[in-house]
């Protein structure tokens, strides 16, 4: 299956100028985070504006299904009572986690440090995603696979350690998923448990377990790197969470207000964690205007107001080490690259290959059959911006919420309707995508 089923198809039109004020939802990573922290912490924890999207109500459900206590209190509102580290219980059936990698793999570390036996599974875009990364330093660690399918790929069984070891691993791939993944299982073992990545990855684990009560210190490392220690077997205590709007759902309506011409655009309290901000550094290079102001922040996490205007856009070269900081937005900075005058080259995008699609060649499609001329050339996408877009194309979204989402952006201003095949999937991490877009300005049809 690689569509839903009936699969909803949307078509995205020219559109007059988006304006308003709107609040993305919350943010999915510190989503994740908040639930699975939550339950490993002592007490209560009490979360504002989580995203009640599907991914991350497939966390919540794993939690409860390894024995946490975790209930809606309100719209956005969720109340966690954890078991402590290492205190999840044996889960009677398999963990689904639908969609999600980070669902997945963050769960699959804070198991593998608990003497319990978990079958982690998921949908078919999810079932054909790598998971060596993280179940290989886990088994360092001492957890066991017991089943997988093909290649270590899900269903996967892991049974997880007795007496966890601590290690000192370094990250094969700038990766957040695999650290954050031996960070909850290093909370379980003793001693000091350091992950080395050569290029910094977001840091809301660190930062939130640090808020928790955990001990963790992180140093530079090289010129783009990161050292993280932390101190095993800490008494995490419940705490408040709030969230704050996600940078990589913000991305959809700011390339569209850059994009349409009058657009006049409020977007309140995205977060502004400097590990996750590449694509706001990039579109001001291209020449976009990004304001911010009413900067705050809450449990380490930064956030701003954004005010966006449609502007005049002109093609850049983005520099590979930039790609953990952006590496969710690529899709919807091509679309922008395509409505720029001139040439923009995204250097280093090998790890787009394996998220929720293979989204470099799913980008390159998009474009394509939408009248762009687009190279992958390596690991290199190069889109020749000819500041506008003919569109009249028919977009795959290969079960890729991002894929969907961006599309729909590139019809608001392309001279021809966008459509796309299946919007279903954005339900995954943006669920009122639509009406909020409509609600600006934005003719879905
Ligand atoms: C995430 C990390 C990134 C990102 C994903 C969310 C996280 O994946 O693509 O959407 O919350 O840790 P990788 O760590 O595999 O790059």
């Amino acid at each position: 299956m690689t569509q839903s089923d009936p699969p909803t198809p949307l078509e995205s039109r020219a559109s007059g100028p988006l304006t308003g004020k709107v609040r993305v939802p919350g943010d999915k990573s510190i989503s994740h985070r908040a639930l699975i922290l939550g339950a490993l912490a002592v007490g209560e924890t009490r979360i504002s504006g989580l995203l009640e999207g599907e991914d991350v109500l497939n966390t919540a459900k794993s939690m409860q299904a390894l024995g946490a206590k975790v209930e809606r209190t309100g719209p956005f509102a969720w109340g966690v009572r954890g078991v402590g580290v290492a205190g999840f219980a044996q889960p009677q059936a398999p963990l689904d986690f639908g969609n999600s990698g980070t669902g997945c793999r963050l769960v699959m570390g804070a198991v593998a440090g608990c003497p319990i036996t978990a079958v982690f599974d998921g949908d078919a875009s999810l079932r054909s995603r790598p998971m060596r990364r993280i179940v290989d330093p886990l088994q360092l660690m001492g957890a066991r696979v017991v089943a997988s399918g093909e290649g270590g790929r899900l269903p996967l069984t892991l049974q997880g350690a007795r007496d966890p070891l601590p290690i000192l691993y370094r990250t094969p791939v700038a990766s957040a998923q695999i650290k954050s993944a031996v960070l909850l299982a290093g909370l379980a073992a003793p001693g000091i448990t350091t992950v080395i990545e050569t290029e910094a990855s977001r840091d809301h684990t660190e930062l939130m377990l640090r808020h928790f009560g955990a001990q963790i210190v992180s140093s530079p490392e090289g010129s783009h790197g990161r050292k993280i220690v932390l101190t095993g077997q800490p008494e995490l205590h419940g705490a408040g969470v709030v969230v704050p709007a996600d940078p990589s759902s913000a991305a959809f309506p700011i390339v569209a207000a850059l994009i349409v011409e009058g657009s006049d655009l409020i977007l309140s309290d995205i977060m502004t964690n400097p590990l996750r901000t590449g694509l706001f550094t990039t579109l001001r290079e291209m020449g976009a205007s990004i304001e911010e102001s009413q900067v705050r922040g809450d449990a380490g996490e930064p956030m701003a107001q954004f005010r966006v205007r449609a502007s005049k856009l002109r093609g850049v070269e983005v520099p590979p080490e930039r790609a953990p900081s952006m590496i969710d937005e690529y899709l919807v900075l091509a679309v922008a690259a395509a409505f720029a005058e001139g040439t923009t080259i995204m250097r280093g995008l090998q790890e787009l290959r394996v998220k929720e699609s293979d989204r470099l060649e799913a980008t390159a499609a998009m474009l394509r059959v939408n009248g762009v001329k687009v190279e992958i050339v390596g690991d290199d996408l190069i889109v020749e911006g000819k500041g506008h877009v003919p569109g009249g194309g028919l977009v795959a979204t290969h079960m890729d919420h991002r894929i969907a989402m961006s599309a729909l952006v590139m019809g608001l201003a392309s001279d021809k309707p966008v459509k796309v095949d299946d919007t279903a999937f954005i339900a995954t991490s943006f669920p009122d995508f639509i009406p909020m877009m409509r609600g600006l300005g934005a003719e879905f049809v």
